[in-house]
């Protein structure tokens, strides 16, 4: 084994761009929520990947407590993939930031374009522009893993400068310490038949059953697993997903995910 390749995810994206990376450079795969939980992190090999989706512009938060956990950054080249469904903005500099304050150093960061997920705004996309991007990243996939193998640096795939102020610098620094609590517009429907799926795919147990209904605790990551997931499509988010079609990569099964979260 010559890497490690953690990720993280919730409707499958990253953990694809993570299971192809990996078979490339042949790495082994861990899932960051799973580490996570084991306290401190140590990584085993020279080359680490870190794989998680962009969100509001920026890293999601289980990704600083990650980076902020590791134990041995110092010697390490650190590549990042960031998926995302159209516009990373300057989530690679954030993540690069995040690095450099626990000691650690980007050796480079791409960003792949993915089906969106954020079900508040808008459905699933039709399959076959989902599979165009499929096809498209198979084909980035090999250029990565090649740049990795090679042991290459400096290339930081980021949106332009203009971009990056407004949506990261601005959008993302005022609205990312608020997701946590993101979590009080959810609420389920008549559908709910309390299976407790959505409480196992949760990465970070933000789902308590009481009378077998789902509530919600207020320290949320907004991967919307616990949404996308539910095999009743009984859990909504505003007012606006009941009639919008959810999304995971169609070759992501349920039991990928309940692993991802430790179950
Ligand atoms: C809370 C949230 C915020 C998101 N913000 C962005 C964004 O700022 N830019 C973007 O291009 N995609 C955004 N997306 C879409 C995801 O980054 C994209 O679908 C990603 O591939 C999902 O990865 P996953 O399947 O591994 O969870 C967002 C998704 C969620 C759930
Ligand atoms: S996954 Fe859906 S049906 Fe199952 S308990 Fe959660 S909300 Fe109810
Ligand atoms: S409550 Fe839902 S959206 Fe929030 S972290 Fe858990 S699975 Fe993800």
């Amino acid at each position: 084994m010559k890497a490690e390749v953690y990720y993280f995810t919730g409707t499958g994206n990253s953990l694809m761009v993570a299971k192809d990376i990996a078979r490339e450079i042949e790495g082994e795969l861990i899932s960051i929520p799973k580490a996570l939980g084991q306290g401190t992190v140590k990584i085993n090999t020279k080359v680490a990947v870190i794989v998680f989706p962009v969100y509001m512009w920026g890293i999601p938060l289980i990704i600083e407590r990650f980076v902020k956990s590791i134990a041995n950054l110092e010697d390490k080249t650190v590549y990042a993939i960031v998926t995302c469904g159209g516009m990373p903005a300057a989530t690679i500099n954030i993540f690069e930031k995040t690095l450099e304050s626990c000691g650690g150093k980007l050796a480079a960061g791409f960003a792949v374009r993915m089906p969106g997920n954020y079900t508040p705004l808008y459905g699933a996309i039709a399959a076959e522009k989902q599979k165009k991007m499929f096809d498209d990243w198979k084909k980035k996939c090999k250029t990565i893993a090649k740049y990795i193998n090679a042991g290459k640096q400096g290339k930081k795939e980021n949106n332009n400068i203009l971009v990056n102020l407004i949506f990261s610098g601005l959008i993302y620094n005022l609205s990312a310490k608020h997701i946590p609590e993101m979590d009080k517009d959810f609420w389920i429907d008549e559908k709910c038949n309390k299976c407790g799926i959505c409480q196992n795919v949760c990465p970070v147990a933000n789902i308590d059953l009481n009378n077998g209904n789902p509530t919600w605790k207020g320290l949320c990551e907004q991967c919307l697993a616990c949404l996308q997931w539910c095999p009743q499509q009984a859990i909504q988010y505003g007012n606006k997903t009941a009639a919008r079609k959810r999304y995971h990569h169609p070759e992501v099964e349920l039991t990928d995910i309940l692993s991802h979260a430790g179950k």
